[in-house]
């Protein structure tokens, strides 16, 4: 085996249970990560975690097939067969391991860990730790690293990839304590660098979610997979868009409009329709605030006050009090105000279900960054947090036993300095540049262009006006100027190198749903409302020219078992 080791950027659940992964296998790995591993986005994920564990009897005749089948059907029929069963097949083995690490699951009263109801399944598939499971995941899975030894990097911004013309040798990144630079040789590195929410005006993503591993991997000449299908989730609290759990309505919360209709009866032939795919809930909503039965500012209610006190303190906590602090709402007596919020990206870097990049040897991407696509069109609510724990041990796996026949390069050391100096060259002129354009201005309009024209609904007008604003976005780039020119903690300069992704990646978003004339899962087109399997049963690739513009491309979607049909609930 070379020597470099392992890098794997980014400290959420997926990075860390990559690197548990490596170390496991007596590899030499480290973690770089812009935040502290602690403070990563996956911490934020409230409502669960699905594995057909059977602990519930309305559960009993669950089994890994049919969470395989509930995820293709959701998924409109996008997602890779042979990933999603893989995914859904290794779901108990790893909640068992978490389990047996310690990670505090809610219990049912005979011990067994505790599921609820969510979208896609209707009966209790979801594993869940009150409405904090993301919190108590990536908890116990910093404990495991710890007690490993395991080398985290923290508080350094991935800048770039270091390649040669056969393979990944490294990385280059940026301290955001001092603004040093500095390159990471690796064999091989893994990127677990989450979503890119904040392209969007009214995400529930927290601020880091910048996608930049994505536009990492796409300037290194990677191409992005299905990125026009992004995820609206359906309940963010109104003004902040703070996540209001799927869990809400798995608990049995209602959605109501102003009338105090539970109006989902009208969309769905379903005996809770509150739990259908979140797609389909969030074009309910949307069609019930543009319908006029909305409240002013545009959302409508998610009831939970005949669930009772009881229930929402024990099941729903964090909810109650994310209510009380940001809405002044107590969710006990009053119902909370809510609309569509973008969540979650189902596309991304395009790798393999071992989560290889079949495009750049010893380059691999798990989780959020990562297309595998187990997600397809749509993701179902609780199978995020399982893909970061199935797919983060597989890369980690499949890094390992890459480096083990990896013998050493000796252009390696070159490509490293070259893409140092390179990084340092921008940082440099990024530093100096005197234009005339603010940064966070561009980042403001590009989010608004993303929600109001990319949104939930589509149509050819809108998402060429989009791609018109996103390139002259783009140039106006080319003219900004820095309000703060110092080294040390310069967000300005770091927020500066993600927006450059962010405009990238927006592109590929825009264009691929100009692309895409019919609806499917997350992208709907209101001037093509129906599905083309003949046309569209085929995954986007955006492949960057040097220019920076976006070209598409397209490849199969890998059918095993189930074959298209119509998503009928
Ligand atoms: O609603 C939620 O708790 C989110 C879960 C998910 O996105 O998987």
């Amino acid at each position: 085996m070379a020597s470099s080791g392992i890098l794997v950027v980014g400290g959420g659940l997926a990075g860390l249970r990559a690197a548990i992964a490596c170390h496991d296998q007596g590899a030499s790995v480290r973690v770089l990560t812009k935040v502290y591993a602690i403070r990563s986005h996956s911490g934020a994920a409230q409502g669960g975690v699905n594995a057909a564990l059977r602990n519930h009897p309305e559960g009993a005749d669950d089994s890994p097939e049919r969470h395989a089948f509930d995820t293709i059907k959701g998924s409109d029929y996008l997602a890779d067969q042979d990933a999603v069963q893989t995914m859904t097949h290794e779901a108990p083995l790893r909640i068992r391991e978490l389990e047996a690490w310690g990670c505090p699951f809610s219990r049912f009263e005979d011990g067994r860990i505790a599921q609820r109801p969510f979208g896609g399944a209707g009966f209790p598939r979801t594993c869940y730790a009150t409405d904090r499971t993301g919190h108590v995941m990536l908890h116990t899975l910093y404990e495991q690293c710890v007690k490993r030894g395991i080398e985290f990097v923290n508080e350094w911004q991935l800048l770039a990839l270091a390649r040669t013309p056969e393979r990944v040798v490294g990385a280059v990144a940026l301290s955001r304590l001092t603004g040093a630079l500095r390159a990471l040789p690796a064999d091989a590195v893994i990127l677990c660098t989450g979503g890119y929410g904040r392209i969007y005006g009214r995400s529930t993503n927290a601020i880091i979610n910048t996608g930049s591993g994505m536009g990492i991997a796409y300037r290194s000449g990677v191409p992005l997979e299905d990125m026009e299908f992004v995820q609206f989730h359906p309940t963010s609290l109104v003004g902040t868009n703070l996540l209001m759990t799927e869990g809400c309505r798995g608990e049995g919360g209602y959605l109501r409009n102003k009338r105090g209709d539970r109006f989902m009866y009208d969309y769905v032939g379903m005996e809770r329709p509150e739990l259908a795919p979140r797609d389909i809930v969030a074009r309910a909503i949307e069609h019930e605030i543009t319908e006029g039965r909305g409240f002013d500012g545009g959302y409508v209610h998610l009831d939970l006050t005949h669930l009772g006190e009881e229930q929402i303190k024990s099941r729903l906590p964090g909810i109650r009090e994310l209510c009380l602090q940001f809405a002044g709402i107590d969710p006990i007596k009053q119902p909370i105000p809510i609309q569509p919020g973008q969540h979650y990206s189902m596309g991304g870097i395009d790798v393999d279900p071992d989560c290889s990049c079949p495009y750049l040897p010893g380059l691999y991407a798990a989780g959020e960054a990562a297309c595998i696509s187990v997600h397809g069109a749509n993701r179902l609510g609780g199978n995020s947090l399982l893909e970061t724990i199935v797919f983060g041990k597989i890369a980690g796996d499949s890094a390992v036993e890459y480096c083990a026949g990896l013998g050493h390069d000796p252009s390696a050391l070159r490509a490293l300095t070259d893409e140092l100096d390179w990084q340092g060259r921008r940082v440099d002129n990024m530093l100096s540049a005197s234009g005339e354009q603010n940064a966070g201005r561009i980042r403001l309009h590009l989010k608004q262009i993303m929600i109001e024209k990319v949104g939930v609904f589509r149509d050819e007008p809108a998402l060429k006006e989009a791609l018109l604003g996103i390139r002259v976005l783009r140039s106006r780039f080319n003219d900004i100027r820095l309000t703060y020119r110092g080294l040390k903690y310069n967000l300005d300069l770091c927020r500066a190198l993600e927006l450059e992704h962010k405009l990238e990646l927006a592109e590929t978003i825009a264009l691929g749903a100009l692309h895409r004339a019919e609806s499917r899962g997350g992208h709907h087109r209101v001037d093509y409302p129906e599905r083309d399997d003949d046309q569209w049963l085929r995954h986007t690739l955006a492949w960057r020219e040097e220019d920076g513009s976006a070209r598409l491309d397209s490849k199969p979607v890998t059918i095993t078992r189930y074959q298209p049909e119509a998503r009928t609930y």
